[in-house]
């Protein structure tokens, strides 16, 4: 897959990242790991997103990406869980980023988001400036944040972040006409997160993760038709494909789940009268729903 620019910051990402969240949980060894970052990089994906509460998905991808690391570009999160320091300060986000350092093994970190603030951290005067001082110390590469409604459309117009991340999928088309064509508009790269829509259509019934189980309503409420090629399709060409969007992220530790991705994303943008489709679904029972954090 041909990188894209992600917006004006002077990276460029592969069009599919890697979510990175699975591998923090035990049932992952160190071996699996390496071999799911090996086949992201086979598949072209280069572009992996991880966060300080994904459990040991920092240190594991630290361990794997060792003699690779600058074949990839490496996106974390913080604001949060540094031991004895309060969260969401401008000290937290300080400690934060070396700590992160720390953890991946690297002397750089491409991308760092905050992670989900709200507007009010955003405003408070110390949090945002301490990740500008981490991009200006050369250990963060671009500073983002990762966010819906309200903060997000300020992030976008503080002028502080050269890259934001939102949920955009069939069942996440809030952000669209609103902070993500903002952003492209601005030069800040969009990084699309539950691309996937945290595939809905696997369920037979509602299932109990709260995040998943609000997916899936939505999914049932806009009553799509199933797509002959199959809903990986629809859902990875809609969210990777959308005007605005640098890259979408898959949460996956499957090797095959992430090619099964990067195979529908190859196949280019869909066709017009699908877009309208899921566009005028959304506009018809969708309005009203927020971006799901
Ligand atoms: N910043 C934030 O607050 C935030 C919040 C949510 C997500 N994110 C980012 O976005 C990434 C993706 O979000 P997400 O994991 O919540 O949602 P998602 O990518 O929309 O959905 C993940 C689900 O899709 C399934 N899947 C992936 N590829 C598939 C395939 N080819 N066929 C069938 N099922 C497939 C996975 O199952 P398998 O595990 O079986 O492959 C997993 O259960 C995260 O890893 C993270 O990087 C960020």
């Amino acid at each position: 897959m041909k990188p894209r620019p992600l917006g004006r910051s002077g990276l460029a990402v592969s069009p599919v990242g890697l979510g990175a969240g699975r591998i923090g949980g035990p049932d992952l060894s160190h071996a699996d790991v390496d071999r799911l970052v090996g086949a992201a990089l086979d598949a072209g994906v280069t572009l992996i997103d991880t966060a300080r509460s994904y459990g040991d998905s920092e240190e594991r991808l630290g361990r794997a990406l060792a003699d690779r690391r600058e074949r990839f570009v490496l996106s974390t999160k913080v604001g949060y869980g540094v031991p004895g320091v309060q969260d969401w300060t401008g000290d937290c986000v300080a400690s934060g980023v070396d700590a992160a350092l720390g953890r991946l093994a690297t002397g750089w970190i491409d991308i760092v988001h905050l992670h989900s603030c709200s507007l009010e951290v955003l405003r408070q005067g110390d949090v945002v400036p301490a990740l500008t001082r981490a991009v200006e110390a050369g250990k963060v590469r671009v500073a983002a944040y990762s966010g819906e409604g309200d903060a997000l459309a300020w992030a976008v117009r503080s002028g502080a972040f050269g890259a934001v991340q939102c949920s955009v999928s069939l069942v996440d088309q809030g952000a669209l006409d609103g902070p993500v064509a903002e952003a492209s508009a601005r030069g800040i790269g969009v990084l699309a997160k539950r691309a996937l829509g945290n595939a809905p259509w696997r369920f037979p019934n509602r299932p109990a993760e709260p995040d998943v189980a609000d997916a899936w309503d939505r999914f049932g409420a806009l009553s799509l038709p199933a797509p002959p090629a199959g809903w990986i399709g629809l859902f990875a060409r809609f969210a990777a494909h959308a005007p605005g969007v640098s890259a979408v992220l898959v949460g996956t530790a499957s090797p095959s789940h992430l090619a099964e991705v990067v195979d529908a994303v190859r196949c280019g943008p869909l066709a017009d009268e699908e877009v309208e489709e899921v566009r005028a679904a959304f506009a018809r029972v969708g309005r009203t729903w927020s971006g799901r954090v």
